[in-house]
């Protein structure tokens, strides 16, 4: 499997889905290469209490705060278990105006592209093909080079505009998979529901993790 996986953060609500995706993607030893766009950054604040490191913070800051975001702050009574992503992944930050950098050619190989979360307006734009941005651009390369893209949207009610937009996008090859978790793993926490989604974005995009026992692996 190719190790290079882009996760973009955007200004949907659910920053916590994200960083939880950032630590189980470095722990299973991928390369990730993060988008944050600048809503995301208000989002963040108003829902895990914590500030995202600037624009121009290097790869170690933020791998530092995807260990204690969810650990430090409102989140730390959320039950978050295992927050420390192994040494062996690697992470790459890009600006969103950095047209330059690999993902935004299909030359550059990937595993695949996740948007989690994945706001109304960024989807739009990728439905529209707009490339207005790093995190756009890179999604329209996965779905011209048929690669995986997994969009996690976070809206509700939907507006009949955010349902054309979603089937156009399944139709060209994305993968909706909303952040809506079950309830059927039997929840004790906020932890295991943001688990339950951030466990189905991973078995999309060739993930390995353990982050919630499968449906059946009691039988
Ligand atoms: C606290 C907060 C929560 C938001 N939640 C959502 C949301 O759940 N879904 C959504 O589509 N937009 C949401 N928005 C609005 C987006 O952030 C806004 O449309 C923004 O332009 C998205 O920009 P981006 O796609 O570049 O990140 C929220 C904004 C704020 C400040």
């Amino acid at each position: 499997m190719n190790r290079h996986l882009v996760l973009a953060v955007t200004g949907a609500s659910g920053t916590a889905y994200a960083l939880r995706l950032g630590q189980a993607m470095l722990s299973a030893g991928m390369h990730v290469h993060l988008l944050v766009s600048e809503a995301a950054r208000m989002v963040s604040l108003r829902e895990i209490g914590v500030e995202l490191p600037p624009a121009t913070a290097d790869e170690n800051t933020w791998r530092q705060f995807l260990e204690t975001g969810l650990t430090s702050g409102p989140a730390a009574s959320w039950g978050f278990q295992n927050c420390s992503p192994n040494a062996e992944g690697e992470l790459s930050v890009h600006s969103l105006r950095n047209y330059s950098a690999g993902i935004a050619s299909g030359s550059f190989l990937t595993g695949g592209m996740v948007i989690c979360p994945c706001s109304m307006g960024t989807l739009s734009s990728i439905a529209c093909g707009a490339s207005t941005n790093l995190i756009q651009r890179a999604a329209d390369v996965h779905l011209k080079e048929r690669r995986p893209l997994v969009l996690v949207p976070r809206e509700t009610p939907l507006s009949s505009i955010a349902l054309d937009n979603m089937t156009k996008l399944s139709q060209a090859g994305a993968t909706v998979l909303p952040a809506m978790p079950g309830f059927y793993h039997a929840p004790t926490c906020l932890a295991d529901l943001v688990d339950f989604v951030v466990a189905r974005i991973c078995d999309h995009l060739g993930v390995p993790h353990q982050l919630m026992k499968r449906w059946g692996d009691d039988a």
